[in-house]
């Protein structure tokens, strides 16, 4: 039996309808199942045999983690630690996710962070972040932290879908220019954590997955109007200028890393994986968007 937790979440939505289309046995909770909570969540799994734990809960608002420190630690590392002694007392093995915020985003433009490289996340969700996966490695061996990047897809708001809004309602918008990293499909890393489960590898630790490529938010911006343009999401008459602008001019209550490719040698090794590059996965899931739209 698999337990997904999160699964109403963005990226826990794509994993349900995965281990559906799979036809895997699995059980699924979110936030009526608090992982701040380790009654609640032994509770919840007694008398049930559980061999893969997912973990795709968390505290994700990077701007109000600044001010609700408490409770993105309580969710993002006491409610990790949680899950991480259930899966040690049932035996099973753990997926769990994390983020590139981990680092601090002054590395050498052109080089990618790689699993060994020194974290010192620079905001409160980094921080609740790395501290969630720190509980992990304490509490047992048999882990798999997937740290991703940039996560979009249909179960959320997140980058395309605020300039989907956006390209609708202004005629000019400024985006970011000088942040770097890439773009992540919810359905390619749904993939890729079921491919672990089903690799069933003893390899356990860090790995690094986001699709491939790097760009910043402007030049996302202007792939998500070109593409959503050409396939008639937004009104092929309407003219929005996207302009570039500097991390100084937008300033945002969390710091955020300028520069955040993560190296995934490790994960393509370990699973054999092919990794599409950012604009594939984007065009695949601005068409299914249209589709479904049309
Ligand atoms: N989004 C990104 O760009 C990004 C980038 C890198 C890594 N990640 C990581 O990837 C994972 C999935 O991200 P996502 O964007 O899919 O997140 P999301 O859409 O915010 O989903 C998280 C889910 O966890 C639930 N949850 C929150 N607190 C909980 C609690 N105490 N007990 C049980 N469930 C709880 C949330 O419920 P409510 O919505 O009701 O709070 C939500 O359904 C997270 O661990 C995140 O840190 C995300």
């Amino acid at each position: 039996m698999i337990w997904l937790i999160g699964n109403k979440g963005m990226l826990g939505q794509d994993v349900e309808k995965l281990l559906k289309r799979k036809r895997l046995s699995y059980l699924a909770s979110d936030k009526e199942v608090d992982i701040k909570n380790y009654q609640i969540l032994k509770e919840f799994t007694k008398d049930i045999k559980i061999e893969w734990i997912i973990n795709c809960t968390g505290y994700t608002d990077v701007d109000k983690a600044e001010k609700e420190i408490e409770k993105a630690f309580l969710i993002n590392r006491d409610g990790v630690r949680n899950i991480s002694k259930i899966a040690l007392e049932k035996q099973a093995k753990l997926v769990h996710i994390s983020t590139d915020y981990v680092f601090n985003g002054e590395k050498n433009k052109h080089l990618s962070y790689t699993e060994d490289d020194k974290t010192e996340p620079i905001n409160l969700y980094g921080k609740s972040k790395l501290a969630g996966e720190k509980e992990t490695k304490e509490t047992f061996k048999k882990y798999f932290i997937i740290r991703t990047a940039w996560l979009y897809g249909r179960g959320g708001k997140n980058f395309v879908s605020t300039m989907l809004k956006l390209f609708k309602e202004k005629e000019e918008i400024k985006v970011v220019s000088d942040q770097w990293g890439s773009p992540t499909y919810t359905v390619d890393l749904a993939e890729v954590i079921l491919k672990m489960i089903n690799n069933d590898s003893d390899k356990f630790g860090i790995y690094h997955f986001t699709n491939e490529g790097v760009t910043n938010w402007y030049e996302f911006a202007r792939e998500i109007y070109r593409k959503s343009k050409k396939l008639g999401i937004i009104d092929s008459n309407k003219e929005v200028g996207i302009r570039g602008i500097e991390t100084k001019e937008y300033p945002t209550p969390a710091q955020r890393p300028k520069w955040s490719l993560l190296s995934k040698e490790k994960i393509k090794r370990e699973l054999n994986l092919d990794i599409r590059n950012w604009e594939g996965a984007l065009e695949d899931f601005l068409t299914t968007l249209s589709l479904q739209t049309k």
